[in-house]
């Protein structure tokens, strides 16, 4: 069954957050703060605290937990030796407390069970870990890289169109750098989080997740369970970014010691430092760009050869050369990825896993290019437009990159640019600006359920086991519901975030909205078709999706164009961004206020991730030194100036029968580019390291 397209009526408008009045009373229940009062099979919840490793590979050979043990509220320390057995141990990740082999430091070697956090954190303090290390390889250069079979969501490691090296040979002019981004990790609001509980026969978590049909399907065989009894619930969940979209181990820890305390609630609550190492981050990455042009930047090779690193016990690869073999028109095309194992954390997604840095490499060398050819680097864009997507030949369903730059252009004063750097000087500082693309894909996850019945009254109920991790999604899941239905927002009484609910696939991949939504109208409008406009309370449809969208025929994007102003201080080099500006393409709009919200969020982040985000590995021991938010820093609002998200009005019903695409990712793609290439233009020094900090300047 396809969908027909759905006529907005709530859609586009401002629905006032449907979760906001309990975000802002304090009354949203967060997962460690889900409560057993009126639960009487629940005895009072234990608190779990975990001891993690200090080497970065080798063995332990004991768990003295004496001293813990003896510490008041003490009751139980679970070690390799004591903790449940799974019954899948595969994922070295997830095989929590199994051996006795330490992979990375920073890795769950014990678990405190307590009757307070207070005892539990000392208790864990107490836990004495006798480890016997192994030689580590826990830097790029101490290790070989490897082309692996595939990088992040199944994309080829390689792809060769045409002769780079011939298309470069010919080029009249070619830039040939190297791009670098740093560890980055995943700082939510909310760190990662879960209660469980263990009745005999069920286990309940309440997780702090993006997926809770994810966690439940990873989490059944692995425990042994069938998937029907496990029952995870996520009613509120402050910020993921990627880090929340897998399981990872502290959910497995969780699991484990709720088993292994049968009939007690356990409550776990990863601390931030040990979010650095427990819950995924972003690689570092190199990208060497390889742009060959004619003299007036018609581009006729892109070569882009990216470098990662991951950890030896699972391999992750953030696909950085991908968004090279779609972007711009260009005869000869190479991309590579190769990837270093080593002893150290597991790497995971994080906000436009690839995209992020690869489009920072792609658009600061395509602003090197402008620069060399005397190209306005808006124009230079446009002159490299292609007519079809250059990666699978199929037509773009909507590429309006063009746009995006023209108004943004003529929004941010761009037309009054003097392209020559560093000639402006206000007071102590230099003033520039840059611009970049962006581009993240309609993605769509197949497989997701929706349930609608009729409530009587004109009033409905929908349900899907989707997660809102605050973007919005209860509100804008509620006003597709309303529009499939043709009813008033009003009388929808959605559920989400439950186990118990129809299917649905991860808050990710900016695909949330789109492949919940879709199954939200394909099951209203079966709804329809089975129980007409005025149905009997009780009448029931459930549908998954099915036959949307036609991935095959076209290819499904969003673009955006982003403009920064910087200011560089000329005695300290102390950067400043006082303007962005985003202008984005992204199909419908379902909600300005959340949407809003979601794109200054990702320019924000981009922000971030251009002047701060920086962790710093030791290299005798692998783990990052700047393990919280004192000394990782992320931007803070005194760093956030006037940052401005619009998009062109339009819709897509080729991506979804919303009209909509994803909106979660793009902003944060293209941003740090946009920021590098401001500095530049304001100082006249190329920096293509992030991040870029002051020294760079002086
Ligand atoms: Mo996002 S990295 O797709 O959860």
């Amino acid at each position: 069954m396809t969908a027909t397209p759905v006529t907005a009526r709530s859609m586009g408008t401002s629905l006032a957050r449907q979760d906001g009045r309990e975000k802002v009373t304090g009354r949203a229940a967060y997962a460690v703060e889900h409560g057993f009062d009126d639960d009487p099979t629940a005895a009072d919840p234990l608190v779990a605290w975990l001891v993690t490793s200090t080497t970065a590979r080798g063995r332990v050979e004991r768990v003295d937990a004496h001293d813990a043990l003896a510490h008041a509220g003490v009751l139980r320390v679970l070690d390799h030796t004591s903790a449940p057995r799974l019954a899948r141990t595969d994922d070295a990740e997830l095989a929590v407390l199994q051996d006795d082999v330490i992979r990375f430091r920073g890795q769950i070697v014990a678990l405190v069970l307590a009757e307070t956090a207070e005892a539990a954190r000392e208790g864990a303090r107490l836990v004495r870990v006798h480890q016997a290390p192994e030689a580590a390889q826990v830097t790029m250069a101490d290790g070989e890289a490897y082309a692996p079979e595939a990088v992040n969501a199944g994309h080829e490691p390689d792809t060769d169109d045409g002769d780079l090296d011939a298309g470069l040979a010919r080029a009249a002019v070619v830039v040939d750098e190297t791009y670098s981004t740093p560890h980055e990790f995943n700082s939510p609001m909310e760190p990662h989080a879960v209660t469980a509980h263990y009745d005999g026969e069920r286990l309940s978590l309440w997780d702090s997740t993006q997926a809770v049909h994810g966690v439940a399907s990873t989490l059944a065989p692995m425990l042994g369970l069938d998937v029907s009894a496990i029952r995870v619930r996520a009613p509120y969940v402050g910020g993921g970014f990627g880090s929340k979209g897998l399981p990872h181990a502290p959910e497995v820890a969780a699991a484990l010691a709720a088993i292994a305390v049968e009939g007690r609630p356990v409550q776990l609550a990863v601390t931030r430092q040990q979010m650095f190492a427990l819950t995924g981050y972003r690689t570092q990455t190199t990208s060497r760009l390889r742009l060959g042009a004619e003299p007036d930047g018609t581009l006729v090779a892109v070569g882009h050869d990216a470098r990662s690193q991951t950890s030896r016990s699972k391999e992750f690869v953030e696909q950085t050369a991908t968004a090279a073999r779609m972007m711009y028109a260009a005869p000869h095309r190479r991309t590579t990825h190769r990837v270093v194992p080593l002893d150290v954390a597991v790497p995971a997604w994080m906000r436009a896993p690839g995209e992020m840095p690869g489009m920072f490499a792609h658009e600061v060398a395509m602003d090197e290019l402008a620069v060399a050819c005397g190209v306005d680097p808006v124009e230079l864009r446009v002159r490299n437009e292609p007519d079809v997507d250059p990666e699978t030949g199929n037509p773009f369903n909507n590429r309006r990159l063009v746009e995006c730059l023209e108004r943004g252009a003529a929004r941010f004063g761009w037309a009054d640019r003097d392209p020559a750097p560093g000639t402006r000087l206000v007071g102590d500082w230099w003033v520039g600006t840059g611009v970049a693309a962006s581009t993240y894909p309609a993605l769509f996850m197949p497989g997701n359920a929706a349930r609608v019945r009729a409530l009587g009254e004109g009033r409905y109920a929908v349900a899907i086991g989707a997660v809102d991790i605050g973007t919005g999604a209860r509100t804008v899941l509620t006003q597709v519901a309303a529009d499939a239905l043709g009813v008033d927002p009003a009388a929808i009484e959605l559920a989400v975030a439950d186990t118990d609910l129809p299917a649905a696939t991860v808050a990710g991949g900016s695909a949330g909205t789109s492949s919940w939504g879709t199954a939200i109208v394909q099951s209203a409008q079966r709804f329809r078709a089975d129980h007409g406009r005025s149905p009997d309370a009780g009448a029931e449809t459930t549908a998954t999706t099915e036959g949307y969208p036609d991935m095959e025929r076209w290819a499904l994007h969003s673009f955006g164009a982003c403009f920064a102003e910087v200011r560089v201080h000329r005695h300290t080099g102390e950067l400043r961004v006082p303007r962005l500006l985003g202008v984005y393409s992204v199909g419908r709009v379902i909600n300005p206020t959340t949407a809003r919200s979601q794109l200054q969020g990702g320019l924000v982040m981009g922000l971030s991730g251009a002047l701060h985000e920086d962790g710093h590995r030791d290299h005798r021991h692998g783990h990052v030194v700047t393990q919280d938010l004192a000394t990782y820093h992320v931007a803070s609002h005194a760093d956030v100036g006037d940052v401005e998200a619009e998009w062109l009005d339009e819709e897509d019903p080729l991506a979804t029968p919303m009209g909509s695409r994803g909106i979660g990712e793009i902003g944060i793609v293209g941003t740090a580019a946009a920021i590098v290439n401001a500095a530049w233009h304001a100082t006249g020094r190329r920096v293509r390291d992030l991040p870029l900090t002051a020294d760079a300047f002086l």
